[in-house]
């Protein structure tokens, strides 16, 4: 039996483990990927285990996520966050070279190499063959130590792409097709793993919008094989060392099959306000919209920004309408300013901000009370703008640029303009100064604003829990809804006793306060809690608040494991009629939590009911162990000080 393309690269990540599916597999980095926003987590983390210098072959840090300078607070991180790179021997990006996954993706990010990295969007270096993993602060904290980060064995996708994408129809909308089909749960615990005549139609940053873009349908990866598209990449940044070829066998055993026909695709839109909620763009035309904004690590390539140049070319904005666009990188603006591009862009009335996440996560740009924004971004949910109750919807740059002009939802083919035509540079005007490149210096001077707090302690689980449940809710709670993200917000993200006043805000204001008085609670919630970004403080918080164990009835993977490095305990319905019947306020009991054991059934009487009923604990021996500690953190400072 030959093997698909995520075993051949996992093969040489694990030590002495079997690839089968569903096991629990450590997988130790080949590299490490952290942006500023989430790894204050990491390092203090890393300070803890008294880590002196990284252990994982390569580690990268970018600062890209909280840019907005308004007072000492990310200035403060950014210096934390450059002391600890130069200490560790950690290669450092400085503010305003770029989005992580974009920049990765053109500078390190290697065939057949296993990324992990702290965001969810990691998966997007799968554009090159890279294996990406996203993970919580603290799980990247391991795999910069040098230790191995445990998932479970996913199923694998093989998503076959026929026929040629045409023009105005670009590759967003092969992932917006993805999710149409699949939704926001349908890859979880699955890696997509693409093949067929049309990848070969694909360079590679078309490939990595679809691979990153792939997070939102809650899966653990997304992989395109290595092929002369990747050797085309690699030689325009004069990496064409790192290329290996990469596909799988012929006979390799998928789990799932897939079938995408590019040449039928048309332009995609997703409404507000989940990136699922996916239709033609035909079908919402004649939308009248506010605020465009084309950027993200998902779609703003030099070719996706030559494209938006040439709609605009010699056109203007609509008065109606404010457009923002965030390049993905300095390569990518200094490629726009080759052509007349740039001047374009500024010259239809873009305001162009620097290469960032920008308005992605909140972080400027947020659009007016009750406006429509149109956006290139990967994500939708609300708030995530920064603006209570927006109305974001997700689609590709062309259709944002068309929209952008007519000031309605426009589809871009009705322009009646020539695309353009784009080839890879031969050789990108790149430049390594954009990196600061750290060997390691234990004498680097750390240093912390007021700002950074110490991480909370927390206690071991008690043998029984018994607990009035402090929140009930529904489906798709996003780590957004638990933790939000907006200039407001994420400056106080390490701050958990700041952070937490706001958690819940948008579902239940008086969340906060109630939690806390408690001291103690249980939270019941409905399908696919957690999903979104990585961000652990989205488990911290509910922790930090006294939530010892959170009944769902299903979790998004990434925040599964955050909740076990956190000592929060996760149980699974095992009917829809037991979440139902749960009331808020209700005493809800789990006895033995000590005994706990992988594949069993557990208990949980509502006292104030007088009923009972069992459900899932889907969690391998190892997290259960953790968890009796109070979670993996925890077990890990025991460990080190044993
Ligand atoms: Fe940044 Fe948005 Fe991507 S926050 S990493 S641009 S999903």
């Amino acid at each position: 039996m030959g093997l698909t393309l995520t075993e051949k690269i996992l093969q040489h990540a694990v030590k002495n483990e079997n690839l089968t599916r569903g096991s629990r597999i450590g997988l130790y980095a080949d590299q490490t990927l952290s942006h500023d926003l989430n790894v204050i987590m990491t390092y203090l983390a890393l300070e803890n285990m008294g880590l002196e210098k990284k252990k994982v072959p390569e580690a990268f840090q970018y600062v890209d996520h909280n840019m907005i300078q308004a007072d000492f607070k990310n200035a403060d991180d950014h210096r934390y966050i450059q002391g600890m790179a130069e200490k560790l021997g950690i290669t450092l990006a400085k503010s305003g070279s770029g989005i992580c996954h974009f920049m990765h993706l053109e500078h390190y990010a290697k065939p057949g190499k296993v990324l992990i990295g702290g965001d969810s969007h990691v998966p997007a270096c799968g554009g090159v063959g890279s294996f990406g993993l996203g993970v919580g602060g603290f799980d990247n904290a391991l795999a910069i130590a040098g230790e191995p980060v445990y998932i479970s064995m996913p199923k694998i996708v093989r998503v076959t792409l026929t026929g040629e994408l045409q023009p105005f129809v670009s590759a967003k909308n092969v992932v917006l097709e993805l999710l149409r089909r699949v939704g926001v749960k349908g890859g979880v615990g699955k890696v997509f793993e693409y093949s067929g005549e049309g990848v070969l139609t694909l360079n590679v940053s078309e490939r990595a919008t679809i691979t990153n873009m792939g997070t939102e349908t809650g899966a653990t990866s997304s992989l395109f094989p290595s092929d002369e598209e990747t050797l085309k990449w690699l030689k325009a940044f004069g990496r064409e060392e790192d290329y290996v070829p990469l596909s799988a066998d012929v006979d390799a055993r998928y789990d799932e099959d897939i079938y995408i026909d590019l040449t039928v695709l048309e332009p995609l839109i997703a409404l507000p306000s989940l990136p699922d909620k996916v239709v033609r763009v035909r079908e919402v035309e004649g939308t009248p919209i506010d605020q465009v904004m084309i950027g993200s690590c998902t779609n703003t390539s030099a070719q996706d920004l030559l494209q938006v140049a040439k709609i605009l070319e010699g056109m203007d904005v609509a008065s109606s309408v404010e457009l923002g666009i965030y390049p993905s990188s300095r390569t990518v603006i200094r490629e726009l300013l080759k052509s007349p591009a740039y001047r374009s862009l500024v010259t239809a009335g873009a305001r162009i901000f620097e290469p960032s996440c920008g308005g992605c996560n909140g972080c400027g740009f947020a659009p007016a009370t009750g406006a429509i924004s149109l956006r290139t971004t990967p994500r939708n949910f609300p708030g995530r703008s920064g603006t209570k109750n927006d109305q974001v919807y997700l689609t590709a740059p062309e259709t944002a640029a068309a929209s952008a002009l007519r000031g309605v939802i426009t589809d871009p083919r009705d322009l009646g303009k020539k695309p353009a035509v784009y080839t890879l540079p031969e050789r990108f005007d790149d430049h390594q100064k954009d990196y600061l490149h750290f060997p390691g210096n234990p004498q680097a001077q750390i240093i912390k604003g007021s700002n950074i707090t110490p991480i909370p302690e927390f206690g071991t689980l008690p043998d029984t829990v018994s607990l009035p449940v402090v929140l009930k809710t529904g489906d798709d709670i996003t780590t957004d809804i638990i933790c939000p993200a907006g200039a407001l917000y994420l400056p106080i993200r390490s701050n958990i006793p700041e952070i937490s006043k706001v958690s819940f805000h948008l579902v239940d204001p008086t969340f906060h306060d109630r939690a806390k008085a408690l001291q103690g609670s249980i939270l019941v919630t409905g399908a696919n809690y957690g999903q979104g970004s990585s961000r652990e403080q989205a488990a911290i918080i509910p922790r930090y608040l006294g939530i010892q164990a959170i009944l769902a009835k299903s979790f998004a993977r990434l925040h599964l494991a955050n909740l076990v490095n956190w000592g929060v305990l996760p149980l699974i319905f095992q009917k829809d009629q037991d979440y139902e019947a749960i009331l808020p306020q209700d005493v809800l009991q789990i006895e033995n939590t000590g005994e706990l054991q992988e594949g069993q059934l557990v208990l949980v009487r509502n006292l104030t009911q007088g009923t009972a009923f069992f459900v899932n604990l889907p969690l391998f021996q190892e997290d259960i162990d953790a968890l009796k500690h109070g979670g993996t953190v925890n077990a890990v400072k025991y460990k080190l000080q044993a």
